[in-house]
């Protein structure tokens, strides 16, 4: 369908190094359906991921403020130009809050939310001399809720959200749509701890109306979706695709 197809755009998928990772799965989404696709990732999985599915592959660390320019500029000189940002790398450090090292936290809060921020700016300055694009960030069911033993996690996530709304209400009348896919419980690595304790692992399945964890092809579908004309009219949303996690 015309209002689906990415055939000439030209996207970058942060965070796609992990085989197995939502950031792969929605990179093939976009490819699927006619984009041409650079992956950054700080992994060496980067390579083999872009070898396998045919994407362009640029490593970076994200958490360093002069790689990730390098990285931006690395990818959008491959591939021409960019017309579509997925911001999906991201962190994860579990501790209690009272014993958090204030190192993690900076960490976390640089990756999941900094960089993210930065990366927008990029592809923004780009985006509007051209008057289109679309930027779609990774939030979290911790976009909406507190979490246990994440604190940074959370704060990062919920920062996702409002500057997701923040950029939209700047860039939504020129051109730009900013929106955020807020993903549930998905198999990939983050979660790997999660799914081999039997006793989280029974909690959430419980909880969980589709009765299973959803996975990366799970959201190709809305990340098309926003990456596409079929999203022109929507601006900072942030979308769930959590398998009825929220409205339980
Ligand atoms: N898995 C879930 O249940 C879930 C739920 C909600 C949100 N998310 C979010 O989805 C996104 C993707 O997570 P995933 O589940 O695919 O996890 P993942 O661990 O498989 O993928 C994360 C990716 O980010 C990359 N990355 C991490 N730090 C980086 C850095 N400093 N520089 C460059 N790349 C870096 C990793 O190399 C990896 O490719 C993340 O933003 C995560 O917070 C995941």
């Amino acid at each position: 369908m015309d209002l689906f197809d990415l055939t000439g755009k030209r996207a970058l998928v942060t965070g796609a190094g992990s085989a197995n990772g939502l950031g792969r799965g929605m990179a093939r989404g976009l490819k699927e359906a006619g984009a041409e696709v650079a992956v950054l990732s700080r992994s060496n999985g980067v390579f083999d991921v872009a070898r396998a599915d045919g994407f362009i592959a640029v490593q970076a660390d994200l958490s360093d403020r002069t790689e990730l320019v390098r990285g931006f500029r690395d990818a959008v000189g491959k591939l021409g130009t960019i017309d579509i940002l997925i911001n999906s790398h991201g962190i994860q450090r579990r501790h209690q809050a009272e014993s958090f090292p204030i190192e993690e936290w900076d960490l976390v809060l640089e990756v999941n939310l900094t960089s993210v921020f930065e990366l927008c700016k990029l592809a923004a300055r780009i985006m509007l001399e051209k008057g289109y694009g679309k930027i779609i960030n990774v939030a979290s069911m911790l976009t909406f809720s507190g979490g246990v033993t994440v604190p940074a996690y959370a704060a990062s996530k919920g920062g996702i959200g409002q500057v997701t709304k923040a950029l939209a209400n700047e860039w939504a009348g020129r051109g730009i749509n900013v929106n955020a896919i807020a993903p549930g419980y998905m198999a990939t690595d983050m979660n790997r701890n999660l799914m081999n304790d039997p006793v989280r692992n029974e909690q959430i399945l419980r909880r969980l109306p589709a009765g299973r964890w959803g996975t990366p092809e799970d959201i190709k579908g809305v990340a098309v979706f926003l990456a596409s004309k079929a999203s022109d009219y929507l601006h900072g949303a942030i979308i769930p695709v959590d398998g009825g996690w929220l409205s339980r």
